[in-house]
């Protein structure tokens, strides 16, 4: 397995090409589900994820081509239903098929993904929502299988914030009969993205970026062209890095409007943070405050940014609460940060982080994606030379993160096992 190696200690200086987002890139694939003929996308990132979600869809008869750099995505022949189990259990996003095959297909199995690293993640309000539209839904074998004739549109109230959820049965109900209010909806831009482009096929969505979205069911939807937003989470994740590590980090082709909570935050440590159109420019001089956060549903602090932004506090000039109130057990990166000098100690849902004057070097590994982000920043800040292992999970959600910090000044390559 592959290892990326970092010798610490360098500021990061230049600029970056924020890459679509993989959040936003899965749900338009799934999309197209819905329609027969070629759909394209833009902006898909190059990323493990995409990969499966294509392999997962090609086993349902899906064809796919690239044409100057957008993804085409053709369901035409659909000829099975069935998310197997080997492909659902490596990305549970891999959920998002349940709601707009039964929409087109009438009927769809699609294994249960199980737990992850970072908590136990039940799907149980995707179901609750399909059964609320009339879709007979029964669990065997460890399938969710789900079928109804025609959805019918229904008031559904979504128990806790669910971004799959809210997708899924926003897709389910495009092609519903009569109408569908989500109430309670997740409010996430990859919400609003995957709105737009539904839209772009023919649907009839309205107050996406709401926490209520109605959806008017149409006959059927048609290919359409839609853009990939930029990713929010990458893009945040380089500016913690300058924060970190020092310097001053140009992040291009993002959208600064998605990043309130972080950028608030990031000034509160004595950041400078400078937005744009389409760019952010985020320089830190000096050891960062410590600052208290707490994970929300957006336009909150995002969940996938809460360990990078506890890398940054384990050199902060004091103490610094952690809440984290979306995932249970999200706190997998805090041994490893420890590895490295940081002193945590976690109560409950919070980790304490007292910051120290320097972390040193050790060979670490992560066991989700944002936990890798989040072990990288702190080798780029330690001192001497610090060994990631595991770096599938950091493929699956970052488009070669390291050629991304070594053109920023980096010491920092990947070894091929
Ligand atoms: C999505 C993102 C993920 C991000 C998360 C929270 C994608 C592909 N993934 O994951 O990167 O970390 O949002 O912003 O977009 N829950 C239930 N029952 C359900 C569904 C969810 O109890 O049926 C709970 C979850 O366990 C969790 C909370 O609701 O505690 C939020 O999860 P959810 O928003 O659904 O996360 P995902 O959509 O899986």
């Amino acid at each position: 397995m592959d290892k990326i190696i970092i010798s610490g200690g360098r500021r990061l200086l230049g600029e970056i090409n924020n890459s679509g987002a993989k959040n936003a890139a899965l749900p338009a694939i799934a999309a197209a589900l819905l329609t027969k003929g070629w759909n394209s996308f833009a902006n898909v990132p190059n990323l493990v994820d995409i990969k499966t979600i294509k392999k997962l869809l090609a086993s349902f008869g899906v064809v796919f081509k690239e044409e100057q750099g957008n993804l085409l995505v053709n369901a035409g022949d659909i000829n099975s239903c069935l998310a197997a189990y080997d492909l659902v259990r490596t990305m549970r996003a891999s959920v998002l098929v349940l709601g707009p095959l039964v929409a087109r297909m009438g009927e769809a199995r699609v294994s249960l993904p199980g737990g992850c690293a970072i908590g136990a993640r039940p799907v149980n309000l995707h179901i609750r929502a399909l059964q609320d539209m009339g879709a007979e839904v029964e669990l065997k074998d460890g399938y969710v299988i789900a079928r109804a004739r025609r959805l019918r549109g229904a008031v559904i109230y979504f128990d806790m914030v669910t971004v799959t959820g809210t997708e899924n049965i926003m897709m389910a109900a495009t092609l519903a009969e009569g109408t569908t209010l989500l109430k309670n909806a997740a409010r996430e831009p990859e919400v609003v993205n995957l709105a737009e482009i539904l839209n772009g096929m023919g649907a009839r969505i309205t107050g996406a970026g709401t926490d209520v979205i109605r959806i008017d069911g149409v006959d059927s939807l048609h290919p359409t062209a839609g853009k990939i937003i930029a990713d929010r989470i990458e893009a945040g994740t380089f500016m913690i890095a300058a924060g970190i590590a020092g310097g001053e980090v140009l992040i291009r082709n993002c959208q600064p409007g998605h990043h309130d909570a972080l950028i608030a935050k990031l000034r509160d440590t004595g950041m400078k943070i400078e937005t744009g159109n389409d760019y952010v420019r985020a320089t830190a001089a000096g050891r960062p405050r410590s600052v208290d956060i707490k994970t929300l549903a957006y336009p909150g602090f995002p969940t996938d940014l809460q360990a990078q932004f506890m890398s940054l506090m384990t050199v902060a000039g004091g103490l610094s609460v952690i809440t984290e109130t979306i995932f249970e057990n999200r706190f997998m990166h805090v041994s490893e940060l420890m590895r490295l000098g940081a002193e945590i100690v976690i109560q409950g849902g919070s980790a304490i982080v007292k910051g120290v004057p320097v972390l040193r070097g050790a060979p670490v590994m992560a066991t989700d994606l944002r936990a890798s982000a989040s072990l990288i920043l702190a080798g780029l800040a330690a001192e001497g030379k610090t060994e990631l292992s595991r770096v599938y999970h950091l493929d699956r959600g970052y488009e070669r993160i390291e050629e991304k910090f070594s053109r920023l000044g980096a010491a920092i390559e990947r070894v091929k096992a």
